[in-house]
């Protein structure tokens, strides 16, 4: 019998959300374990590649490849936005943009976003488990990342609340996360064709106008301490900042919350969560995880590359943006086969990650993957140190550093015909 490339819940996880594209990622991470040529075409969907060095190839090759022609995703927000999209995400405007925005999320901007907007609401998690209640993680991840969109794109509160009722509260924040979901839903049927039909256009638009309601305002009077602020300060325009926002929005809502919930559950479901207890108690005596972070010269002993080989695995083996879609702009050769112009290309992205191997706390950095879960090139994810910070932050409340037991999964329920993998439910609780 071949072993699982993962856990049976993960792959039930995939199952549910698309079953026809978990057959695709399986499909690919077999082959990509295999010799033989490393782009394949398959019907309905075009050229599809698990192999993580070929896809880095296309990712970084944005004259033969682009993001915005059929296939890829700004495809799918030109038709939604409008045709200045195409010069934000794939023309000059998006060198422009990304050489404005480098520091918009540095690791030391991401942990102070993290500690502001879920703070309280992870104290309150932590106090929750330690008095040995069960708590719905997949919830809790919705809630935080949410209350982190509400933050980074000052979302107003909901006209008619008391001026004295706090804002952001939970609710609040799960409707912003819905509302992304409800955008990144209408991306589902585009596996085949990324022309969206135009009731799903009008529905987008009301959607993204209903997420950047807030922006303008908050980008002329926010201080320079908020993105906004800060997107103004950058030289931002309205226009491209309003762009950013939506972008913020789908890019990360649904990855966090898929790849901090099932990050967790991979911990208790592989028994990894044991390897972790003994480094926290030898880290608490001065020992560390094997990894490859950069030194954290301030930081105590204990904290040193202790979570980050572990966050670095959870996103390698979920995988949360399974696939990443391009159109060839050009004739092109790569990996052994040519490509022609107007053709498309999905890079398994799951595939080439779970191919190295099951989940391993202490796994150190594989070169051939590298950070392929963020993808590569001009586009690779400008979220990526909130993410990992995001991912970080929830782990270190369910295995705090000074109390760290065991935890079990009390029950557990699959997201249905999602884009992004994960679970609508998952309740932990202390063993
Ligand atoms: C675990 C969570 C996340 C994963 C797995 C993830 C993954 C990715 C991937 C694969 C891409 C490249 C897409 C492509 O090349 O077509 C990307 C782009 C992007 N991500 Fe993330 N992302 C995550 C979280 C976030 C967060 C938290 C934010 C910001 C709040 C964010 C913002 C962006 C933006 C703005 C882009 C577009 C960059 C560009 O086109 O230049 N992401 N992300």
């Amino acid at each position: 019998m071949t072993a699982l490339p993962t856990t049976r819940h993960e792959l039930g996880l995939l199952w549910r959300a698309r079953p026809g594209m978990a057959g695709l990622l399986l499909a690919g991470q077999g082959l990509a374990r295999l010799p033989g040529p490393a782009i394949r075409k398959v019907p309905g969907i075009g050229w599809v590649t698990g192999d993580p060095v070929v896809a880095r190839e296309v990712l970084k090759d944005h004259r033969s490849f682009t993001m915005v022609g059929e296939g890829g995703v700004g495809d799918l927000w030109a038709q939604i936005l409008g045709e200045w999209v195409r010069d934000l995400f794939d023309g000059p405007g998006h060198h422009d943009l990304r050489t404005r925005a480098r520091d918009l999320f540095t690791e030391e901007t991401a942990a102070g976003l993290v500690a502001k907007a879920w703070g309280p609401v992870l104290g309150d998690a932590g106090a929750r488990l330690a008095d040995g209640e069960p708590v719905d993680i997949a919830h809790l991840a919705r809630v935080l990342v949410g209350r982190m969109m509400i933050e980074l794109l000052g979302i107003p509160a909901p006209d008619g609340r008391s001026e004295s009722t706090p804002w952001p509260d939970d609710d609040g924040a799960l409707t912003a996360f819905r509302t992304g979901e409800r955008l990144a839903r209408l991306a589902l049927g585009t596996a085949g064709s990324t022309t969206l039909p135009p009731a799903a256009i009008a529905e987008a638009k009301l959607i993204t106008d209903e997420l950047t309601t807030g922006v303008p305002h908050a980008f002329r009077t926010a201080p320079t301490t908020r993105l906004l602020g800060r997107a103004r300060e950058l030289g931002l325009g309205l226009e491209e900042t309003t762009g950013l926002a939506s972008l913020l929005m789908v890019a990360g809502t649904e990855t966090s919350a898929s790849a901090m919930t099932r990050t967790a559950a991979l911990l208790v479901d592989t028994g990894e969560q044991h390897r972790l207890l003994a480094a926290l108690g030898a880290g608490a005596a001065g020992g560390t995880v094997a990894g490859d972070g950069p030194a954290g010269a301030e930081r105590p002993p204990s904290d040193i590359n202790l979570w980050e080989p572990v966050v670095r695995e959870g996103l390698r083996v979920t995988s949360p943006a399974s696939v990443i879609g391009r159109g060839v702009s050009r004739d092109v050769t790569i990996g052994g086969t040519r490509l022609r112009a107007g053709d498309r290309i999905m890079l398994l992205v799951w595939s080439a990650n779970a191919a190295v191997g099951p989940f391993r706390a202490d796994r150190e950095y594989v070169r051939e993957t590298r950070q392929l879960w963020f993808g590569a090139g001009r586009h690779l994810c400008l979220g990526a140190a909130l993410a990992r910070a995001e991912i970080a932050a929830l782990l270190r409340v369910l295995w705090p550093e000074d109390d760290a037991v065991p935890l079990r999964v009390v029950r557990r329920r699959a997201a249905r015909r999602v884009i992004v993998p994960g679970y609508e439910e998952l309740v932990l609780a202390r063993s």
